[in-house]
């Protein structure tokens, strides 16, 4: 499963033990134009600024995908939590190629010696979609390179394989080759704007299925939102295996329905994570506490399940591929994670005020898994969150929302768009 942590940590060049102690993070700098670390009244633990905690959402450039450093370091206690998404998009590639090998007598339902897929994209600009829609193609073999990366834009509709953003490519099983094609692939936007949009997914598999019918054999998605829409609208019926990702309880149950695999990327570990840090800036205790080091309550997350990289002042949960044969252990997405149960104590973790947004209040990952997950860190880690809601079309619906910093000892953000994390840097400074 990728690189561990401690390769990672000796790839990155980080110290054997891989601890971050606070000290290691003092002049890590910030941009010309970021405001100076601490410049606003810091909260008593908290040197270098107040927490604040981007998620699920990295701030970076949502068309070349370059992480954005001036937000990543607007202060000393400025972090990104998420996931290894290139580890997740080809575990998602990898496991749809394995799903092919082991269903080769009857995936090719119309018998052409073509395997049709379709391809639900989330959002075009978004970096966990992207890296999804790069390992699904290079595991199948339908990736074209540009500049050294492969290719994420949406095909249209690529019938005649004439698409000049995927190729054609092909899987042999057992000495008999079949053609690997993308029939069509879209961003699934609705008309207001908002991205990842479910109904707009399963709109989009009514039409392909009137212009494709038994070419499609397989249905791919960016997530479980998008591929359970497409599952109850048509795949389910037509017994067509759909692929999806984040491990939502319900696309874990329709996996006894026919729903073919998701990839969980360890939402537990990223809610976490995501509060953790938090508590331990405002603490003052070494960043790692609870995390790559056990905590006086015995909290800890296992080494293999998450990274960090300096670099990127980033966290990453790794992914793993749920199917038919482990889907009764992912039944329960918002479970916490085995070793991060125990309560902290009041005496030395005392309350403290945290001001957290989600950019979609309808997102279904972030409304059915992620969240529920926080409000039950929250109280294990005794942090009061607010939690502010957008409509996943206009920042300002979360930004407006945040008129007084200054009472709060804690941010967590969760943008709408990638590019926009000086919208809120701007008002915390
Ligand atoms: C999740 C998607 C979600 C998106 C929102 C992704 O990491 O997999 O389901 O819609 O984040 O930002």
């Amino acid at each position: 499963m990728g690189m561990s942590r401690r390769q990672f940590l000796q790839v990155c060049g980080l110290g054997a033990a891989g601890v971050i102690g606070a000290g290691a993070l003092v002049g890590c700098g910030g941009s010309g134009d970021a405001p100076a670390a601490g410049s606003s009244p810091a909260t008593e633990g908290s040197k270098g600024g107040k927490p604040v905690i981007f998620y699920n959402r990295q701030p970076s450039n949502s068309t070349t995908g370059e992480l954005d450093m001036a937000t990543l370091k607007f202060n000393e206690n400025t972090y990104y939590v998420g996931f290894d998404a290139d580890q997740g998009g080809e575990l998602e590639g990898q496991m749809i190629v394995d799903y092919i090998k082991a269903h080769a007598d009857e995936i090719d339902r119309n018998g052409d010696g073509v395997i049709g897929y379709v391809l639900a994209i989330g959002d075009v600009g978004h970096n966990d979609s992207i890296a999804r829609t790069r390992g699904c193609r290079k595991a199948l073999g339908t990736a074209v390179e540009k500049d050294g990366k492969i290719v994420s834009d949406a095909a249209g509709n690529n019938a005649d394989g004439k698409s000049e953003v995927v190729k054609d490519g092909e899987i042999e099983v057992d000495g008999k080759k079949f053609t690997v094609r993308e029939l069509a692939s879209q961003e699934m936007k609705n008309s207001t704007g908002a991205t990842w949009d479910a109904t707009t997914a399963g709109d989009a598999i009514t039409n392909w299925a009137s212009s494709f019918g038994d070419q499609i054999d397989i249905i791919v998605s960016n997530n479980d939102g998008m591929g359970m829409s497409m599952f109850n609208k048509w795949s389910k019926e037509n017994k067509v295996p759909t692929f999806g990702y984040d491990a939502n309880s319900d696309a874990v149950a329709a996996i006894a329905e026919g729903y073919a695999g998701t990839v969980s990327q360890n939402p537990a570990v990223q809610a976490y994570l995501t509060l953790r840090l938090i508590r331990n800036v405002l603490d003052g205790v070494d960043i790692e506490t609870g995390i790559g080091t056990k905590d006086d309550a015995g909290n800890v997350i296992a080494a293999e399940d998450f990274k960090y990289s300096e670099e990127d002042r980033s966290f990453y949960a790794m992914n793993l591929a749920v199917t038919a044969e482990n889907a009764d252990k992912f039944a329960d997405a918002t479970a916490v994670y085995e070793s991060t149960q125990s309560q902290l104590d009041e005496k030395t973790s005392p309350k403290k005020k945290v001001w957290l947004s989600i950019y979609n209040s309808g997102d279904n990952f972030l409304g059915s898994t992620y969240q529920p997950l926080l409000e039950k860190y929250d109280d294990l880690l005794n942090l009061e969150v607010e939690y502010v809601k957008g409509d996943g079309q206009s920042e300002s619906t979360i930004t407006n929302r945040l008129a007084d910093p200054s009472a709060y000892d804690a941010f967590a953000i969760n943008m709408v768009k990638t590019d926009n994390g000086a919208s809120y840097t701007s008002l915390l400074a």
